[in-house]
């Protein structure tokens, strides 16, 4: 695409908002990590029985909800009335689950650059993309917007559906043949998990003109080292931490 998303990352990327001190990809761990000075937060999708997209991380509600069993079995209206913030601390306890739609009109407010971690139901790949895609037609969202997946189903379904849109392949292990998986699943970036950094393959990939981001760190040395290595930026569950100990990274 003509427009990179990447052309504005910074390297504090709020992870599922700030999710150290706020429960996961609720709006107070969004604000907060705005609050707290990070520019970007990166949240997970995926979506309800009834098709909606829906801001979650795990394929069941036990551990971040009130409630429990299959998250897309369940349909918006009984997703809306879960606590989502309790499990977390009793301060939370307004905490709901958001939808996409809920979510751009927060970013929009808070001037919030959004990565949205695709995580679909395995076989709901294309619906959750179509969901996405809805909901941007919904609430225009007027900010650098990143896509991102372990799916290279959901990946395939960014590229055909929302082609504009900067797209990453999320990994753990950054593979030997990056640069075939980066192409076969058409993306700009790659994201990995940090305990996998390797400098020498990092400042291959940078050379070859990719962008890259690694989850999740919480240590200031590990980002400082990331960094010099050509890692565009780093997701973190304490944003206040990373941006003050980051300052002299930020362009
Ligand atoms: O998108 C980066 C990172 O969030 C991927 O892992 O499990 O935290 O969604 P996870
Ligand atoms: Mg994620």
């Amino acid at each position: 695409p003509v427009f990179s998303a990447y052309d504005y990352i910074t390297p504090v990327i709020g992870h599922r908002g700030a999710c150290g001190e706020a429960p996961e990809n609720t709006q107070a761990s969004i604000e907060l990590a705005a609050h707290q000075g990070a520019q970007w937060v990166e949240v997970d999708v995926t979506i309800s029985a009834d098709g909606i997209a829906v801001i979650h991380h795990d394929h069941d509600l036990d551990r971040c909800t009130s409630g429990s069993g299959i998250l897309n079995l369940h349909r918006l209206s009984e997703l809306k009335k879960l606590d989502a913030g309790s499990w977390f601390s009793e301060a939370f306890s307004q905490q709901r689950i958001l939808t996409l739609t809920e979510l751009f009109t927060l970013a929009n407010q808070l001037d919030l650059n959004l990565n949205l971690e695709v995580k679909p139901v395995i076989g709901r790949e294309s619906e959750t993309v179509w969901a996405i895609s809805r909901a941007l037609q919904e609430v225009p969202y007027e900010h650098p917007l990143l896509l991102s997946s372990f799916s290279l189903h959901a990946l395939r379904a960014c590229a055909s559906h929302l082609p504009h849109i900067t797209r990453a392949i999320n990994v753990e292990a950054i593979p030997r043949n990056w640069s075939e998986r980066i192409e076969e699943a058409g993306c700009q970036g790659l994201h990995f998990q940090a305990e996998f950094a390797n400098e020498s393959v990092i400042r291959e990939i940078k050379a070859a003109g990719y962008h890259l981001l690694s989850y999740t760190v919480n240590n200031p040395d590990t980002a400082e080292a990331l960094l010099s290595y050509g890692v565009d930026g780093i997701f973190t569950d304490y944003p206040a931490r990373m941006v003050r100990a980051l300052s002299r990274w930020t362009r």
